[in-house]
């Protein structure tokens, strides 16, 4: 199983690198897996500890539960959390510029089986849902991220997608039409193995890859980029760019190479 390294998106913003810092000085203190707590207390636990928003992200249509400064553990006690580090909580900005452009192009997901790959909050597999898809698969290897992106689901008034917490990536390829990933190049030994997988599932399944990164260092220094071809850009809108310290645009990118 290929695990990532820290999970700390380069240039967020302070207090989003605050929050993820004390996360991870106190990992070795908290559970790190949700097994023996039931989908009921994740929910409420959810319910009480983010805020339902979005309306200043790149796709105020959708809301979504999130850490907001208003929410207790921004000022809490980390070693009080009792799961593993909070992802699915922060609407990333490559996943809200894929989203985006998802629902400026609905025909790019009409009919077509999707995979959200590291579909934290669940946005783009819900953006993919309301644009059509025949099958939706969100996928994040913390299990806690499948129970909220189900409330952000009901949020939106939609069914969820099927929920998966497996590692896929190095599995044997399965078949999708497409492939999400949302702000997935933030650490190098996950993009290389994400590149090495994608080109097996393009090679086996002819997949299209849609890839939205704010500019992250690791996504503009790994081989894949210049591999890549731009569909769209979008400034972040003030709060994200005040969020994510020192980015201002978020693009799209479409990986379909010949192989
Ligand atoms: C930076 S967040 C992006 C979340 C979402 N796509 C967005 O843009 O808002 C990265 C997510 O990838 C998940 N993740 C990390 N490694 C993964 C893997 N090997 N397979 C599936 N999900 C993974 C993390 O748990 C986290 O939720």
């Amino acid at each position: 199983m290929i695990m990532p390294g820290p999970l700390t998106p380069s240039k967020c913003s302070r207090y989003v690198k605050v929050f993820f810092r004390a996360f991870e000085q106190t990992r070795r203190h908290r559970c790190l897996s949700h097994s023996g707590r039931s989908d009921a207390f994740i929910r409420s636990f959810i319910a009480e500890n983010t805020e339902t928003t979005g309306e200043q992200s790149l796709t105020p249509e959708l809301r979504l539960r999130l850490f907001t400064p208003n929410c207790r553990f921004w000022r809490e006690r980390p070693e009080l959390w009792p799961f593993d580090d909070p992802y699915w909580a922060i609407y990333w900005p490559g996943g809200q510029a894929l989203s985006r452009y998802v629902l400026d192009n609905p025909g790019v997901c009409l009919g077509k089986t999707v995979l959200d790959l590291g579909s934290g909050c669940g946005a783009s597999a819900i953006a993919a849902k309301l644009c059509g898809a025949a099958h939706v698969v969100a996928n994040d290897i913390d299990t806690v991220a499948a129970v909220a992106t189900h409330m952000n689901c009901e949020l939106n008034g939609l069914e969820p997608p099927v929920c998966v917490s497996d590692n896929m990536i190095g599995s044997e390829p399965e078949h999708f039409d497409l492939i999400f990933l949302g702000d997935m190049f933030y650490d190098e030994v996950l993009a290389t193995s994400l590149h090495s997988w994608l080109d097996r599932c393009i090679k086996t399944h002819g997949t299209e890859v849609l890839i939205g990164d704010p500019g992250r260092a690791q996504f503009e220094g790994h081989g894949i980029r210049r591999l890549l071809h731009q569909l769209a850009q979008f400034e972040l809108p003030e709060s994200v760019r005040e969020e994510n310290y020192g980015l201002t645009c978020s693009s799209v990118w479409r990986y379909h190479p010949e192989l």
